[in-house]
């Protein structure tokens, strides 16, 4: 199998489980629509080092088309160049309302710059000193349908921060949100990774981990998605 057709295989597969996640139908892969979206970002984006891989940056595209179904908001915590929330932002001709969070200012300059080139417009660029924490808009924003992207990478606590901000997801976001964390299948995070699994199971948060790559990723809907059949999504 040549890497193009295992990207695209693993990317399908990826789909067809966010599909198995509620309200995840719009969760679909398009080969045609990767291959546009990367020839016009290899052209017009600045990116120093990325972990990026074509198969994950597939299931980004599914994932904003997810996120575009309800008109929603993304936010990206660890926005780092901006290049995930580019990709997710390309799965949707809904313009998302998209908030960055960073504490690396040149990091979020160079997102703003990159999202500038495709005409993409963050409705907040947040430069946080500590790091997530210290953002009070935050629950604000995660009130709202949509998308949380976790992929920060704190120097010395490195990603435990991820289970607290999935907590900080259950208790703040409604259906048929999803909090999606990049990294979980790296073997020096696989404590966090089964974290997150174990926190999504003990709330009966529907979940999928997605090794599409080896640095996976794992997507949570969103309880009351089930709790609340009869809720209009
Ligand atoms: C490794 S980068 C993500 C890069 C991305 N995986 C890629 O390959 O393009 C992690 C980012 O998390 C940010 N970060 C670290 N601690 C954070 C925190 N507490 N809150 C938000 N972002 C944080 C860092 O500044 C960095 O830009």
């Amino acid at each position: 199998m040549t890497v193009k057709a295992r990207g695209q295989a693993l990317a399908m597969a990826a789909a067809s489980r966010l599909h198995q996640l509620p309200d995840g139908s719009e969760a679909e892969f398009s080969e045609s629509g990767y291959l546009r979206t990367r020839e016009r970002f290899q052209r017009e984006l600045i990116v120093d080092v990325t972990s990026l891989t074509p198969a994950a940056a597939r299931v980004l595209l599914a994932i904003g088309g997810h996120a575009g179904r309800s008109g929603a908001r993304l936010v990206v915590i660890g926005a780092y160049q901006g290049l995930f929330a580019a990709w997710m932002q390309a799965g949707t001709e809904t313009p998302l309302d998209i908030a960055l969070v960073d504490p690396d200012r040149d990091a979020l300059n160079r997102a703003v710059d990159n999202l500038d080139r495709l005409e993409v417009r963050p409705k907040a660029v947040v430069p946080v000193g500590r790091g997530w924490r210290d953002w009070d808009g935050l629950a604000d924003w995660v009130r709202h349908d949509g998308v949380v992207f976790v992929d920060l990478d704190d120097p010395t606590t490195g990603k435990w921060d991820y289970l607290d901000v999935l907590e900080m997801f259950l208790t703040t976001a409604t259906a048929p949100s999803w909090c999606v964390f990049h990294d979980t299948c790296l073997p020096r995070f696989a404590d966090v990774g089964g974290g997150v699994r174990e926190l999504a199971m003990s709330r009966t948060a529907p979940h999928a981990v997605l090794p599409v790559d080896t640095c996976g990723m794992t997507v949570v809907a969103h309880p009351t998605s089930l709790t609340d059949p009869e809720k209009d999504l």
